[in-house]
């Protein structure tokens, strides 16, 4: 099954650092790349995360759509991955799968990221020495999709919990599902927790140094990321981890714009993963764990996990410590 990660640009300017071969008139679109029989395209907006929501919704979903039709059209794709804020724009990707121009399947590659970000979080407090039982965590963006997931992984698991989000009346559905010791607020409280996971579509660094207790751990999966390089340089105490970086095969390397060597994003790889089983399905909006725990009993045969923990692409040692 042929298939296509959408994207956009993170900042602007980024396309004038991308391949310039890659440059289309409205689109990035990268030459098509095989993996063992299945073949895709990297194909981005020429729109910058802070356009994609900022622009009127309407605009940005055309574009979005104009671009998985002509990936349908162009490269025979059956299988669109909505990377970066495209699943944010699309109702987590529910409004793609109803229009009737593009007629293949949508994944947004959410489920095999909220596993690696559990996974990521449960790693570095394991490094650290730490039990989970004695630590806060906070989810900044826990009703989002990605958060949904992470909140009900990890929440029963540990003391205490900081749900974060912009909305209060949208926790009602997580508040539904939710088992353990936690609270829903609309404050971004993330200085009370030791361990932070921020999956939210803010197009620029949220946190700042005033919202980052001494010696936090902040899995940052957001992108574009939610903690600053210069956030890292100036708060030397603090652990910043890529969540949803997985190993990638170097033979196979995208060629993504600042995506370090044998490592790719979790959600590249999930649609990745999809394709190579030929798994003729939509995963779009609130994720299904069932289809989540697939993903990581994929990505243990295709060799595609997490390995060693990252900040900004460079390998990080946790410190020992015992709280
Ligand atoms: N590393 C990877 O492999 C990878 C893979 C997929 C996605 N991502 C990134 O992960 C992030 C989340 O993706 P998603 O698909 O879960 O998006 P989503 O479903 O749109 O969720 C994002 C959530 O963030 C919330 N939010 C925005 N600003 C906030 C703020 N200032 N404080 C608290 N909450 C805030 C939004 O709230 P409202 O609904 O109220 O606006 C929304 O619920 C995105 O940055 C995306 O690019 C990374």
């Amino acid at each position: 099954m042929n298939f296509a990660i959408l994207g956009h640009l993170m900042y602007e300017g980024q396309a004038e650092q991308m391949p310039q071969d890659w440059i289309r008139d409205n689109l990035v679109v990268s030459p098509q790349f095989s993996f063992d029989g299945t073949k895709g395209n990297l194909i981005a907006l020429k729109l910058s995360a802070k356009q994609m929501v900022e622009m009127p919704i309407e605009q940005v979903r055309q574009k979005v759509l104009d671009a998985a039709v002509f990936a349908q059209d162009e490269f025979g794709a059956e299988l669109i991955q909505l990377g970066a804020l495209t699943t944010s724009v699309t109702s987590g990707g529910k409004w793609l799968i109803e229009q009737k121009e593009y007629t293949g399947y949508a994944n947004h590659g959410d489920s095999y990221t909220a596993a690696v970000t559990c996974q990521a979080v449960l790693k570095a407090i394991n490094l650290a020495g730490f039990q989970p039982s004695r630590l806060t965590l906070a989810i900044v963006g826990a009703y989002g999709v990605i958060g949904e997931a992470v909140s009900r992984i990890l929440v029963p698991q540990f003391g205490h919990s900081i749900l974060i989000g912009r909305k209060a009346e949208k926790f009602e559905k997580l508040e539904k599902e939710l088992t353990g010791n936690y609270e829903t607020t609309t404050d971004l409280k993330t200085k009370e927790a030791d361990i932070i996971v921020t999956a939210t579509n803010h197009p620029t660094a949220l946190l700042k140094s005033e919202h980052l207790k001494k010696n936090a751990i902040v899995v940052d999966v957001s992108q574009p990321p939610n903690v600053s390089p210069e956030l890292c340089k100036q708060r030397q105490d603090i652990i910043r981890i890529d969540g949803g970086f997985v190993d990638f095969p170097v033979k196979y390397d995208l060629g993504i714009p600042g995506m370090p060597k044998g490592k790719n994003f979790a959600c590249i790889v999930e649609v990745i993963m999809q394709a190579l089983e030929n798994e003729k399905a939509n995963h779009v909006g609130s994720i299904d764990l069932n289809h989540l725990m697939k993903t990581e009993k994929w990505a243990r045969k295709y060799g595609f996990i997490l390995n060693e923990l990252t900040n900004f692409g460079m390998p990080i040692t946790i410190p020992k410590e015992t709280r």
